[in-house]
């Protein structure tokens, strides 16, 4: 029997309101943070619980319609959002926003899917606990987004990636079934982990609708400084004493001179030191009790530091904070950057940059700064933009080539989405993408889930 349109069965599920069909309601939804990713939704549905969810993946799937999850879109490799066609719904998860108790003495907590990051650590602040990841776009992305792009950011150092935040997660498969794994127990073989598997899947196997997560004590204290070096090398010795020195060291980001320079013109503002040195070292120590003698122990015997900035309040943390976060935009204005999120060993990462701008086609400058504790660079290649297609792939083959050949990750936090699905090949085996596609196969059996994303196209 002809099921119906699939627009009508979504209006009944959510109703008329939560099902945006107009170009104009459309529009946020189809374009990405960057810009560079752009498409069509045949409509824009927002489900207030999982039952609604589950029925709008059912309906899809009946129909064979493609349906991609859409959180904070804050996404930056193009997984969130429709391609071109105006075949896909777009199922957006910001109405799923409930949040449960605290268990205290498990530190864990179970919330919907569109939570954000902010309003979750808000929620968090008076029972003095924190989800322990934390990255710039925290107003806006949701806890699902993050369990689903395995979110790294700045703390990875201490409280790892996402997964390891997750201890269970509630889910709509590609068939409409739903999977509920919450109980958030420490201890539980019990065969395969869903939640992790999950975790990371970007969207191509099932919505996720909710996630308990392991929670870490707030640190209430915490001390910041900016660190100035010579170059690459002597900052990563410098950051392997840190790292000695200081258990607590929670964020260690890096940033180079060109880069800097960029976001203190773009935005105003002032130098913290009186000269310019080549690379930046931003570190932050944070503890329940205050770490500042240990930290300042630490700075005094770092070897090769050529100037030290200690934040001594909130607002100098801030503005040293704004430094590094404000990369992003700053490189964004200036582009648009061909983004490269990678990963290579630490002390590899001098000699993978020295290649990297050795292999790029004249007219093209590179940016680069990241988390140096997970070996993890940003790059962001500007003066592409009006570059052919086949010419930016070979830019894309040369540089995420050089990371396989450094025993490196093509995706360190950010995942594959639309943008590196072609070279997925150079970070995972033959052996290993077929048994994605069995496992792709199982969960989504009608191939509604985010197609076109993860995945490289067969042949
Ligand atoms: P979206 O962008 O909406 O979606 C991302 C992917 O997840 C898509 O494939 C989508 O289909 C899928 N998805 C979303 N929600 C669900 C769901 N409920 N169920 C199933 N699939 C879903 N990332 C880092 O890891 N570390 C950083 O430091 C970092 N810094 C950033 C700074 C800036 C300024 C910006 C703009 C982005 C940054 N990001 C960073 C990238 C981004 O914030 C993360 O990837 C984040 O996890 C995306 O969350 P989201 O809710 O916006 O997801
Ligand atoms: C960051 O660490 O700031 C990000 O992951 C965003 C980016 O790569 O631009
Ligand atoms: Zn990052």
């Amino acid at each position: 029997m002809d099921p119906g349109p699939i627009e009508d069965a979504l209006v009944r599920i959510v109703g008329r309101a939560h099902a945006l069909d107009a170009p104009d309601h459309r529009a946020g939804y189809e374009v990405d943070w960057t810009g560079q990713f752009r498409g069509q939704a045949r409509m824009v549905v927002r489900p207030a619980s999982t039952a609604e969810a589950s029925a709008c993946v059912a309906a899809c799937a009946r129909r064979g319609v493609p349906l991609v999850a859409q959180g904070g879109n804050t996404g930056l490799v193009g997984g969130s959002v429709p391609d071109g066609t105006g075949d896909a719904v777009v199922l957006s998860t910001r109405r799923l926003t409930d949040i449960g108790t605290v268990d205290q003495p498990g530190a864990q907590i179970t919330v919907g899917a569109g939570v954000t990051l902010q309003g979750l650590n808000e929620h968090l602040r008076p029972h003095r606990l924190e989800l322990g990841i934390d990255l710039a776009a925290r107003g806006s992305a949701t806890v699902g987004g993050m369990a689903a792009t395995n979110a790294g950011g700045i703390h990875v150092i201490k409280h790892g990636s996402m997964r390891r935040r997750i201890s269970g997660i509630e889910a709509v498969l590609g068939d409409g079934a739903v999977v509920s794994h919450l109980a958030g127990l420490d201890k539980d073989n019990t065969g395969y982990d869903l939640s992790s598997l999950l975790c990371g899947s970007e969207g191509t196997l099932g919505v996720i609708t909710a996630v308990r997560l392991r929670l870490v004590p707030m640190a209430v204290e915490r001390v910041t400084a900016l660190t100035a070096w010579a170059g690459m090398r002597p900052m990563i010795e410098g950051l392997a004493q840190l790292r000695r020195a200081l258990p607590a060291l929670e964020a260690a980001e890096y940033m180079v001179r060109p880069g800097v320079e960029l976001v203190l013109d773009r935005y105003q503002l002032s130098d913290p030191f009186p000269a310019p040195y080549p690379a930046y070292l931003l570190i932050e120590v944070g503890a329940e009790h205050d770490p500042t003698s240990e930290f300042a122990t630490a700075i005094a015997a770092l070897e090769g530091v050529r100037d030290v900035a200690v934040a001594l309040d909130g607002q100098a943390r801030e503005r040293l904070w704004a430094l590094r976060e404000l990369h992003t935009e700053a490189l964004s204005a200036a582009g648009p950057p061909r983004k490269y999120d990678v990963t290579v060993p630490p002390v590899s990462i001098p000699d993978f940059l020295d290649q990297v701008v050795a292999e790029l086609v004249a007219g093209t400058t590179c940016h680069h700064f990241g988390h140096l504790a997970d070996g993890n660079v940003h790059l962001n290649v500007l003066g592409v933009g009006d570059r052919p297609d086949a010419e930016l792939d070979e830019i894309d083959g040369r540089v995420l080539g050089l990371v396989a050949r450094h025993g490196g990750s093509i995706s360190a936090e950010h995942g594959i989405g639309r943008a590196k699905r072609r070279w997925l090949g150079l970070s995972r085996s033959a052996a290993e993408i077929s048994a994605f596609r069995a496992i792709k196969t199982g969960l989504d059996p009608a191939g509604i889930m985010n197609p076109g994303v993860l995945l490289p196209d067969l042949g």
